[in-house]
Protein backbone atom coordinates (compact mmCIF):
# COMPACT_ATOMS: atom_id res chain seq x y z
CA UNK A 1 0.00 0.00 0.00
CA UNK A 2 3.07 2.21 0.80
CA UNK A 3 3.54 2.08 -3.17
CA UNK A 4 0.46 3.60 -3.37
CA UNK A 5 1.68 7.41 -1.92
CA UNK A 6 3.31 10.13 -3.98
CA UNK A 7 1.86 8.91 -7.23
CA UNK A 8 2.30 11.36 -9.64
CA UNK A 9 -0.59 13.34 -11.65
CA UNK A 10 0.49 12.73 -14.47
CA UNK A 11 -0.18 8.69 -13.44
CA UNK A 12 -3.43 9.20 -12.14
CA UNK A 13 -4.28 10.55 -14.99
CA UNK A 14 -3.35 7.57 -17.46
CA UNK A 15 -5.28 5.48 -15.24
CA UNK A 16 -9.10 5.72 -16.55
CA UNK A 17 -7.45 5.14 -19.87
CA UNK A 18 -5.86 1.59 -19.10
CA UNK A 19 -9.18 1.05 -17.18
CA UNK A 20 -11.35 1.88 -20.68
CA UNK A 21 -8.99 -0.10 -22.74
CA UNK A 22 -9.11 -2.69 -20.09
CA UNK A 23 -12.61 -3.14 -20.14
CA UNK A 24 -13.01 -2.78 -24.25
CA UNK A 25 -10.13 -6.22 -23.69
CA UNK A 26 -12.46 -8.13 -21.36
CA UNK A 27 -15.40 -7.77 -23.49
CA UNK A 28 -13.62 -9.25 -26.53
CA UNK A 29 -12.38 -12.22 -24.37
CA UNK A 30 -9.41 -11.25 -24.51
CA UNK A 31 -7.24 -13.16 -21.40
CA UNK A 32 -3.61 -11.77 -21.28
CA UNK A 33 -1.89 -9.01 -22.89
CA UNK A 34 1.54 -8.22 -22.91
CA UNK A 35 2.79 -4.51 -22.10
CA UNK A 36 4.36 -3.97 -25.54
CA UNK A 37 0.28 -5.55 -26.97
CA UNK A 38 -0.83 -3.34 -24.49
CA UNK A 39 1.12 -0.40 -25.40
CA UNK A 40 0.21 -0.84 -29.53
CA UNK A 41 -3.55 -0.28 -28.54
CA UNK A 42 -2.88 2.63 -25.30
CA UNK A 43 -0.43 4.45 -27.16
CA UNK A 44 1.77 4.66 -24.37
CA UNK A 45 5.22 3.20 -24.52
CA UNK A 46 5.53 -0.49 -23.26
CA UNK A 47 8.09 0.66 -20.37
CA UNK A 48 5.59 3.42 -18.99
CA UNK A 49 3.09 1.04 -19.05
CA UNK A 50 5.29 -0.69 -16.61
CA UNK A 51 6.65 1.74 -15.22
CA UNK A 52 3.23 3.36 -14.13
CA UNK A 53 1.32 -0.02 -12.85
CA UNK A 54 4.76 -0.86 -10.81
CA UNK A 55 3.84 2.27 -8.88
CA UNK A 56 1.15 0.43 -7.45
CA UNK A 57 2.49 -3.13 -6.76
CA UNK A 58 3.68 -5.83 -8.78
CA UNK A 59 1.70 -6.54 -11.90
CA UNK A 60 2.25 -8.74 -14.51
CA UNK A 61 4.81 -11.40 -14.85
CA UNK A 62 7.54 -12.01 -17.32
CA UNK A 63 6.93 -14.07 -20.41
CA UNK A 64 3.01 -14.01 -19.24
CA UNK A 65 2.28 -10.51 -19.71
CA UNK A 66 -0.74 -9.02 -17.50
CA UNK A 67 -3.54 -10.91 -17.12
CA UNK A 68 -6.66 -8.64 -18.43
CA UNK A 69 -9.43 -9.12 -15.65
CA UNK A 70 -6.91 -9.02 -12.53
CA UNK A 71 -5.81 -5.50 -13.92
CA UNK A 72 -8.81 -3.99 -14.66
CA UNK A 73 -10.26 -4.95 -11.32
CA UNK A 74 -6.75 -4.37 -9.94
CA UNK A 75 -7.00 -0.61 -11.45
CA UNK A 76 -10.76 -0.22 -10.52
CA UNK A 77 -10.03 -0.33 -6.83
CA UNK A 78 -6.45 1.73 -7.20
CA UNK A 79 -9.07 4.44 -8.78
CA UNK A 80 -11.84 3.64 -5.73
CA UNK A 81 -14.55 2.11 -7.96
CA UNK A 82 -15.30 -1.13 -5.64
CA UNK A 83 -17.96 1.16 -3.69
CA UNK A 84 -20.31 3.52 -5.16
CA UNK A 85 -20.80 7.24 -4.98
CA UNK A 86 -23.83 9.36 -4.60
CA UNK A 87 -23.98 12.36 -6.74
CA UNK A 88 -26.07 14.89 -7.10
CA UNK A 89 -26.78 17.36 -10.35
CA UNK A 90 -26.60 21.00 -9.41
CA UNK A 91 -28.66 22.55 -12.94
CA UNK A 92 -31.14 20.47 -15.21
CA UNK A 93 -30.37 22.72 -18.45
CA UNK A 94 -28.48 21.28 -21.47
CA UNK A 95 -25.11 19.58 -19.77
CA UNK A 96 -27.21 18.51 -16.79
CA UNK A 97 -29.20 16.53 -18.54
CA UNK A 98 -26.79 15.65 -21.08
CA UNK A 99 -25.27 13.70 -17.50
CA UNK A 100 -28.06 13.03 -16.17
CA UNK A 101 -29.11 10.84 -19.57
CA UNK A 102 -25.67 9.14 -19.60
CA UNK A 103 -26.39 5.65 -18.42
CA UNK A 104 -22.51 5.01 -18.22
CA UNK A 105 -21.88 6.71 -15.33
CA UNK A 106 -24.23 4.19 -13.41
CA UNK A 107 -22.24 1.31 -14.75
CA UNK A 108 -19.72 2.65 -13.02
CA UNK A 109 -20.94 3.35 -9.78
CA UNK A 110 -21.91 6.53 -10.03
CA UNK A 111 -25.50 6.89 -8.65
CA UNK A 112 -27.64 10.64 -9.56
CA UNK A 113 -30.03 10.16 -6.65
CA UNK A 114 -31.37 13.97 -7.34
CA UNK A 115 -30.96 16.77 -9.52
CA UNK A 116 -32.05 20.63 -8.94
CA UNK A 117 -32.81 23.86 -10.57
CA UNK A 118 -33.86 26.89 -9.89
CA UNK A 119 -36.33 27.10 -12.97
CA UNK A 120 -40.03 26.17 -12.17
CA UNK A 121 -41.06 25.42 -15.60
CA UNK A 122 -38.30 22.67 -15.03
CA UNK A 123 -38.96 20.91 -11.35
CA UNK A 124 -41.28 18.21 -11.72
CA UNK A 125 -40.00 16.72 -14.73
CA UNK A 126 -38.24 13.24 -14.73
CA UNK A 127 -34.60 12.40 -16.31
CA UNK A 128 -34.25 8.83 -16.38
CA UNK A 129 -36.64 8.71 -13.26
CA UNK A 130 -35.12 10.79 -11.47
CA UNK A 131 -37.15 14.22 -10.83
CA UNK A 132 -35.65 16.98 -11.14
CA UNK A 133 -36.58 19.33 -7.60
CA UNK A 134 -36.05 22.91 -6.58
CA UNK A 135 -32.49 24.40 -5.52
CA UNK A 136 -34.00 25.26 -2.48
CA UNK A 137 -34.56 21.73 -1.22
CA UNK A 138 -30.91 21.25 -1.77
CA UNK A 139 -30.00 21.98 2.05
CA UNK A 140 -32.69 19.60 3.33
CA UNK A 141 -31.65 17.10 0.94
CA UNK A 142 -28.18 16.92 1.63
CA UNK A 143 -28.92 16.93 5.62
CA UNK A 144 -30.91 13.47 5.02
CA UNK A 145 -29.06 12.12 2.25
CA UNK A 146 -25.08 10.73 2.09
CA UNK A 147 -23.70 12.67 -1.60
CA UNK A 148 -20.16 12.10 -2.38
CA UNK A 149 -20.14 13.81 -5.73
CA UNK A 150 -21.73 17.62 -6.24
CA UNK A 151 -22.00 18.14 -10.13
CA UNK A 152 -22.49 21.65 -11.11
CA UNK A 153 -23.90 22.84 -14.51
CA UNK A 154 -25.44 25.89 -13.78
CA UNK A 155 -24.48 29.05 -15.34
CA UNK A 156 -20.93 30.64 -13.45
CA UNK A 157 -22.52 33.40 -11.81
CA UNK A 158 -24.61 31.30 -9.63
CA UNK A 159 -21.31 28.44 -9.71
CA UNK A 160 -19.59 29.55 -6.30
CA UNK A 161 -22.79 30.01 -4.32
CA UNK A 162 -24.11 26.21 -5.30
CA UNK A 163 -20.68 24.87 -4.99
CA UNK A 164 -20.45 26.42 -1.18
CA UNK A 165 -24.06 25.10 -0.02
CA UNK A 166 -23.04 21.52 -1.21
CA UNK A 167 -19.70 21.49 0.54
CA UNK A 168 -21.71 23.00 3.83
CA UNK A 169 -23.58 19.81 3.25
CA UNK A 170 -20.78 17.07 3.38
CA UNK A 171 -20.17 16.94 0.06
CA UNK A 172 -16.61 16.21 -1.14
CA UNK A 173 -16.00 15.64 -4.35
CA UNK A 174 -17.51 18.41 -6.83
CA UNK A 175 -16.96 18.03 -10.65
CA UNK A 176 -17.55 21.65 -12.24
CA UNK A 177 -18.82 22.26 -15.70
CA UNK A 178 -19.25 26.21 -15.10
CA UNK A 179 -16.31 28.03 -16.31
CA UNK A 180 -14.87 29.48 -12.89
CA UNK A 181 -12.29 28.66 -10.76
CA UNK A 182 -14.00 27.75 -7.67
CA UNK A 183 -12.30 28.67 -4.17
CA UNK A 184 -13.06 25.60 -1.72
CA UNK A 185 -11.17 24.18 1.54
CA UNK A 186 -8.33 22.65 1.06
CA UNK A 187 -10.26 18.98 2.11
CA UNK A 188 -12.52 19.51 -1.12
CA UNK A 189 -11.80 17.88 -4.11
CA UNK A 190 -12.62 19.84 -7.69
CA UNK A 191 -12.22 18.72 -11.12
CA UNK A 192 -13.29 20.95 -13.37
CA UNK A 193 -14.20 19.76 -17.41
CA UNK A 194 -14.20 22.46 -19.49
CA UNK A 195 -14.52 21.04 -23.62
CA UNK A 196 -13.79 25.00 -24.63
CA UNK A 197 -9.80 24.07 -23.70
CA UNK A 198 -10.01 20.47 -25.69
CA UNK A 199 -11.39 22.04 -28.71
CA UNK A 200 -8.34 25.02 -28.14
CA UNK A 201 -5.96 22.53 -28.15
CA UNK A 202 -7.39 20.85 -31.14
CA UNK A 203 -7.44 23.92 -32.78
CA UNK A 204 -3.82 25.05 -31.87
CA UNK A 205 -2.80 21.33 -33.26
CA UNK A 206 -4.73 21.58 -36.66
CA UNK A 207 -3.20 24.70 -37.41
CA UNK A 208 0.05 23.80 -36.06
CA UNK A 209 0.20 21.07 -38.56
CA UNK A 210 -0.55 23.12 -41.78
CA UNK A 211 2.79 25.24 -41.26
P1 LIG B 1 -28.33 25.96 -19.44
O1 LIG B 1 -28.70 27.40 -19.40
O2 LIG B 1 -28.93 25.07 -20.47
O3 LIG B 1 -28.62 25.31 -17.99
C1 LIG B 1 -28.31 25.91 -16.77
C2 LIG B 1 -29.39 25.50 -15.79
O4 LIG B 1 -28.99 25.95 -14.50
C3 LIG B 1 -30.74 26.12 -16.09
O5 LIG B 1 -31.72 25.12 -16.17
C4 LIG B 1 -30.98 27.08 -14.93
O6 LIG B 1 -32.35 27.18 -14.59
C5 LIG B 1 -30.17 26.41 -13.84
N1 LIG B 1 -29.76 27.29 -12.77
C6 LIG B 1 -29.33 28.57 -12.83
N2 LIG B 1 -29.00 29.01 -11.61
C7 LIG B 1 -29.23 28.00 -10.75
C8 LIG B 1 -29.08 27.85 -9.36
N3 LIG B 1 -28.62 28.81 -8.57
N4 LIG B 1 -29.41 26.67 -8.81
C9 LIG B 1 -29.89 25.67 -9.59
N5 LIG B 1 -30.06 25.76 -10.91
C10 LIG B 1 -29.72 26.92 -11.49
O7 LIG B 1 -26.75 25.94 -19.52
P2 LIG B 1 -25.81 24.77 -20.04
O8 LIG B 1 -25.58 24.93 -21.46
O9 LIG B 1 -26.29 23.47 -19.51
O10 LIG B 1 -24.47 25.15 -19.28
C11 LIG B 1 -24.39 24.99 -17.87
C12 LIG B 1 -23.03 25.44 -17.36
O11 LIG B 1 -22.03 24.66 -18.00
C13 LIG B 1 -22.70 26.90 -17.70
O12 LIG B 1 -21.91 27.42 -16.65
C14 LIG B 1 -21.89 26.80 -18.97
O13 LIG B 1 -21.01 27.89 -19.14
C15 LIG B 1 -21.15 25.53 -18.70
N6 LIG B 1 -20.71 24.83 -19.88
C16 LIG B 1 -19.57 24.12 -19.72
C17 LIG B 1 -19.06 23.39 -20.71
C18 LIG B 1 -17.81 22.65 -20.41
O14 LIG B 1 -17.12 22.24 -21.31
N7 LIG B 1 -17.49 22.46 -19.17
C19 LIG B 1 -19.67 23.34 -22.04
C20 LIG B 1 -20.92 24.05 -22.10
C21 LIG B 1 -21.40 24.76 -21.06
Amino acid sequence: MDKKKNISMAVIKRLPKYHRYLSELMKNDVDRISSKELSEKIGFTASQIRQDLNCFGDFGQQGYGYNVRELYNQISNILGLQKDYNTVIIGAGNIGQAIANYGHFQKLGFNTIAIFDANPKLIGIKIRDIEIKDIDELDNFLERNTVDIGIICVPKVNAQKVCDQLIAGGVRGVWNFAPVDLVVPENIIVENVHLSESILTLIYLLNESEQ
